[in-house]
């Protein structure tokens, strides 16, 4: 059999609707959907990267940056939604190139998706650790820096070189103990994140609501600062319509997150009809949010104070006293915020490896259900454990970008995926169908392309590399033991 070799859409249909051992709880609501999908976004993006992308890329048109990302994201998750809705089953992006596109896509799509879950929750975890650092350490309490700072930190753009200090400890232990909640349930961690959600959406719209009361206009103007040079030996510059692109590329950061919805597809009640609702709400509720919240952040205060890591605690001190008992809050709602990414994350990725080892591409144990609980649980620990491994070890800035780069490439698939499905197999039923095709795909490649050409070169061959390792996973392992491979003889 071929590489391209592609799995029937009757056997995933038969997928989806089977009970029984090896089944997943199915027990997530649209609202919960829809949380889940706030839950995995609303994160370190905007409480962390808005503020630096503001002030060294865009100025106050940051905000036309996160209308340009969002513009991606949502024809990317129109087709995430079709997608979705044809084919509820937990490996999301992955399952579909297996349909679409064959085997191979499908292994290069799955494994591509653990730069986007396993290595966002490492990352989100990181800055976790260092709000939740600054708070111990305001309350009497701090953690010694040999514990709460990476060992390895990128000199220049790549040699990684030792810090002195040992372990990002509250990095790893809010992994194992969020991974430990996933293990436990579904419903449980669902519920966990319903609250978290609630607490974080709250804050966000009491920094838009009173936020606004206090802008100063004059900090909008102008409104995108003229180009200048950032760097002369590199030739970098800022601001212009250049910097509004490339404060995009760094703020796409902040929409990752809605496609996890997709995940969770066989614990769903009503997939087909509950998982374009959790995504595309999700999806709406954060770019109307974000846009808010960016146009607040820079009216607050000049755009060149906000290059630092607590950019929404630096605007709102910026308003003087009105807005003092604001700032704290916004403190909490960042660690109870970037704590919700990090479960997301850590729930999508078991659930991309069961579906992966169900279809035999990955050892059987990693589909393994556990009998009570009925979670992917020895997927969820091995996935906890190296995630937190990750985020003990590593600093910030190296990993969001690779997520950032393993997250777009899956997104260009998907629209790619939505574009041939409609040409070879345009007689599925399709609960959902993305508006306005072959547009909305084509404009989500465009965008996305776009956003990934505005990374660094070193991400890119980071790309390559861990591409690199999962072919030889591929060709040593999963070509071997994938069922479709030797159903077919
Ligand atoms: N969108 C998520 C965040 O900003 C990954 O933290």
């Amino acid at each position: 059999m071929g590489l391209f070799v592609k799995k029937p859409m009757s056997i995933l249909m038969q997928e989806a609707s089977s009970e029984g051992e090896h089944s997943l709880k199915r027990s997530l609501s649209a609202f919960n959907l829809t949380a889940l999908g706030i839950g995995a976004i609303i994160g370190a993006g905007i409480f962390v990267l808005t503020g630096t992308a503001a002030a060294t890329h865009a100025g106050p048109a940051i905000v036309l940056s996160f209308v340009f990302a969002g513009l991606g994201c949502a024809f990317a998750g129109l087709c995430y939604a079709e997608f979705a809705s044809m084919i509820p089953i937990a490996g999301s992006a992955y399952t579909y190139g297996y349909a679409t596109l064959g085997e191979f896509f499908a292994w290069i799509i799955g494994w591509d998706l653990v730069l986007e879950y396993l290595f966002a929750a490492s990352t989100v975890a990181v800055g976790w650790a260092g709000y939740f650092s600054r708070i111990m350490a305001d309350i009497g309490y701090p953690i010694p820096a040999a514990l709460s700072n990476a060992p390895y930190r990128v000199e220049g753009t790549h040699t990684l070189i030792r810090t002195g200090a040992i372990i990002n400890l509250p990095a790893v232990l809010l992994v194992l103990a969020l991974t430990t909640l996933l293990v436990i349930g579904i419903k449980e961690s669902a519920r966990f994140n319903n609250f978290i959600v609630a607490v974080k959406v709250s804050i966000v719209l009491l920094v838009i609501g009173f936020g606004i009361m206090f802008v100063d206009q004059a900090n909008w103007h102008p409104f995108i600062p003229a180009k200048e040079i950032a760097d002369a030996a590199t030739g970098t510059t800022r601001y212009g319509w250049t910097g509004i692109f490339a404060g995009a590329g760094v703020i796409f950061f902040a929409y990752i997150g809605f496609d996890a919805v997709s995940t969770a597809a066989q614990e769903a009640k009503n997939p087909q009809r509950d998982l374009p609702i959790g995504i595309l709400a999700s999806l709406a509720v954060c770019t109307v949010l974000y846009i808010l919240m960016a146009a607040v952040m820079t009216g607050l205060t000049p755009f060149r104070n906000l290059a630092v890591p607590d950019p929404v605690y630096v605007a709102l001190d910026a308003a003087g006293p009105g807005l003092a008992w604001l700032k704290y809050l916004t403190t909490i709602g960042a660690v109870a915020g970037l704590a919700s990414v990090v479960l997301v994350m850590l729930m999508g990725q078991p659930r991309i490896f069961y579906a992966m080892a169900r279809d035999g591409l990955l050892p059987p144990l990693f589909g393994r259900v556990h009998k009570r609980f009925k979670t992917p649980y020895l997927a969820t620990i091995i996935t906890g454990v190296v995630a937190a491994g990750v985020a003990g070890a590593f600093p910030i800035d190296l990993l969001g970008a690779l997520v950032s780069i393993g997250t777009l490439l899956a997104f260009v698939i998907v629209c790619a995926g939505i574009l041939v499905l409609r040409y070879v197999q345009p007689e599925l039923h399709r609960p959902f169908r993305t508006p306005f095709v072959p547009f909305v795909p084509l404009g989500g490649i465009v965008v996305c392309g776009w956003l990934m050409w505005s990374l660094p070169r070193d991400t890119w061959l980071r790309l390559l590399i861990w591409m690199g390792l999962g072919l030889a996973i591929y060709f040593l392992y999963s070509r071997r033991h994938s069922k479709l491979q030797q159903a077919n003889g």
